[in-house]
């Protein structure tokens, strides 16, 4: 990039905690987070061992943080001795056996519930079940389940004996786990006959089935299945094995396996933007450490609050935040294996209301088809026992932000808008809620401990306002370790030399404000030039976003003879999708006038196309490459099986106004 980004949108809107929240909170006001902040940058290493001590219980504990020796093969707490699963039951089952640790509410709304005392047998019999079948420390075990009391047991019995997780989530297809089994040489399986989503059975096993035919996937022993549906399902005499005959008759103690800091608790596979997926490696001790003190900071997690992270297991929001992070700390947290739209669009308020959910955690994607499936519906809900929302994902555009602020949150609850990856483990940049003043559409600032920046190409900060690549300057203890058996991916990929090589490029542009709050403006390879000018794509899409007809928007650009580069807009409205050319050409000429009024003339799209929804991944992002490809008129060669509605390709080709 030979120029910084431009930052076009701005947003002048500041919330403070109030005194009260502020007064109960775990980092309580601007000088407590400040601190914890200059504690860390005066000893970034020392300021992470004091925390591993403290929230963490060891075996044996480090003696040592960090290891640098062979940057960016970055060890931390690697003389310590410790297990994950031991941190999320055992140290529980003393001072709160009877609490409940898990909540589940089925697709069709049947609730199952278990304490931390049942949670750690469960997951002790299991653990053995798994030993007695052969899995050992260190062996890879691929989990394809649904959202169940039985995902989290798995991912916990695999940590308990110290075997390797891979989880792929459900909604994955036969060639995705096919792929992810090869490159990880699972030998194990764990799955389920079939899963419950908006009233429709998914099958499960018949994709394992499907993705072992395919060859390549000679490692696997065999194939644990989980009773769900009660569907007929093929068997494969030898290497399947029912769940209920694994656990018959197996021990509910089970000693935990303690390993290094730095053993490698899991593999998450997320798809780059080109070739084959990257297998992302997280350590034990690390990694767990990230989860717990962002729980604490950024969750401000009390001891009576019920927690409720909307994300499947399949992702890594669902690692930290439902799997592991939740059960360290000794909390009450929901599950759901259904979808937010079944049987209604009410379904997310009336669980809260339900079960008194006190913190919420979603996607800004949800938020906004929830937006447009009923603005006052949360309204008919009570949603008095909220005190604190969360978003993760995306860029939040500022409108949605302040609907989820006034219409879900009732302006009592902080919203904590957090910026991270698969690759960074937890939380990097995010408001404290009991201390940082929020402004809508901004992550805010970083977390102690976490030196985050924003740099031109040759590595050297930008200043405030400009924008530029983020990046992370020092290594944190819940960064990723390499990718699986390609360490020269993962030094390309992260720690490329333009930035010296040791600094973390995440990938993303942002800019910093006055005030020093980060503002992500998307991905960088989404960067758009027009007429000299870079743009980011997050910015015109809230634009976009705050027009009172608008529900959705995505831009991307396409060449053009004059400008370089145009912009070109997919809209979702609110209202129906103008089938009427007119009136098609009337609401792109009165959004086009919008935009130039809000930001200028240059970010002033040149194309709008209308659909009645957008193409995203499973994991609700964006496809915008795919969305590069109608803008430019061209066929679309892309693998488009992971699309979620596949059949709004035809209306966004069809024409641009
Ligand atoms: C990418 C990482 C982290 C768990 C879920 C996604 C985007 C994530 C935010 C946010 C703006 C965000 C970034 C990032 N992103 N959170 N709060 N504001 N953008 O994990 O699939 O690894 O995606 O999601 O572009 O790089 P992921």
């Amino acid at each position: 990039m030979s120029q910084a980004i431009e930052s076009i949108l701005h947003e002048t809107r500041l919330f403070p905690p109030s005194p009260e929240f502020a007064a109960r909170a775990n980092v309580s006001g601007m000088a407590a987070y400040q601190t914890l902040v200059d504690r860390a940058q005066a000893d970034h290493a020392g300021f992470w061992l004091d925390m591993a001590h403290e929230h963490l219980t060891w075996h044996k504990p480090p003696t040592r943080a960090l290891d640098e020796s062979n940057a960016p093969f970055y060890k931390w707490f690697e003389d310590g001795e410790i297990n994950v699963s031991h941190n999320c039951l055992d140290r529980h089952l003393d001072t709160q056996p009877d609490k409940l640790a898990l909540i589940f509410e089925a697709d069709d709304g049947k609730v199952t519930t278990i304490t931390y005392r049942a949670l750690y047998h469960r997951v002790c019999a299991f653990a053995n079940a798994l030993k007695a079948q052969g899995v050992k420390e260190g062996d890879r075990v691929l989990i394809y389940m649904p959202m169940s009391i039985e995902a989290v047991i798995a991912m916990q019995a695999c940590a308990r004996i110290a075997a390797i997780h891979s989880v792929v989530f459900g909604g994955f297809s036969a060639k995705s786990i096919q792929e992810r089994v090869a490159d990880a040489e699972a030998n194990t399986i764990i799955t389920a006959d079939g899963q419950f989503r908006g009233g429709r059975e998914i099958p499960l096993k018949k994709a394992v089935d499907e993705a072992l035919a395919m060859g390549g996937c000679e490692s696997v022993e065999r194939v644990i299945v989980y009773r769900r549906t009660g569907s007929t399902v093929q068997w494969h005499e030898g290497r399947d094995l029912w769940w209920h005959d694994a656990i018959a008759g197996q021990p509910e103690e089970c000693p935990p396996t303690f390993v290094s800091g730095e053993h490698p608790l899991f593999i998450l596979y997320t798809s780059g933007s080109t070739g084959k997926p990257k297998g992302v490696q997280h350590s034990t001790g690390g990694y767990l450490l990230g989860a717990v003190t962002s729980m604490r900071w950024v969750f401000d997690l009390h001891p009576n609050d019920i927690f409720w992270c909307t994300a499947d297991v399949g992702w890594v929001t669902g690692h930290s935040y439902v799997a592991y992070g939740p059960l360290a700390l000794g909390a009450t947290e929901l599950i759901f294996e259904g979808i937010p739209t079944y049987p209604d669009a009410g379904r997310f308020w009336k669980m809260i209301q339900d079960h008194r959910v006190t913190i919420f955690y979603t996607a800004p994607t949800a938020i906004r088809s929830l937006i447009k499936a009923g603005t006052d519906l949360p309204r008919q809900y009570d949603l008095s026992s909220l005190r604190l929302l969360g978003t993760v994902g995306e860029p939040i555009n500022p409108e949605a932000w302040m609907w989820y602020h006034t219409v879900v949150g009732q302006e009592r609850c902080p919203i904590v808008d957090t910026w991270w990856q698969t690759e960074t483990g937890c939380h990097m940049i995010a408001p404290l809620p009991g201390a940082t003043p929020t402004k809508p559409g901004s992550c805010t600032l970083p977390l102690p401990g976490i030196a985050a920046a924003i740099v031109d190409e040759t590595g050297h900060d930008v200043a405030r306002g400009n924008g530029g690549f983020l990046v992370i300057k020092k290594p944190w203890p819940s960064m990723l370790r390499t990718l699986w058996r390609d360490p020269e991916r993962y030094q390309a990929t992260y720690f490329p030399n333009d930035f010296g090589g040791k600094t973390y490029l995440a990938g993303d542009g942002a800019q910093r404000d006055e005030d020093g709050y980060f503002w992500i403006m998307g991905r960088i390879d989404d960067v758009m030039n027009v007429a000299g000018h870079r743009l980011g794509s997050t910015e015109i899409e809230s634009s976009l976003v705050a027009n009172p007809l608008v529900a959705e928007a995505a831009v991307v650009s396409r060449p053009d003879d004059v400008t370089g580069e145009a912009v070109c807009a997919f809209v979702v409205l609110k209202a129906a999708r103008p089938t009427d050319h007119a009136e098609a050409k009337r609401i792109a000429d009165e959004l086009r006038n919008w935009v130039t009024q809000q930001i200028g003339p240059i970010a002033k799209p040149k194309d709008f196309r209308f659909g009645d929804n957008l193409p995203k991944t499973r994991s609700g992002k964006i496809m915008r490459r795919l969305l590069r490809s109608i803008a430019k008129g061209e066929a679309i060669t892309q693998d488009v099986t992971t699309l979620e509605n596949p059949a709004i390709l035809e209306q966004l080709t069809a024409s641009a106004y």
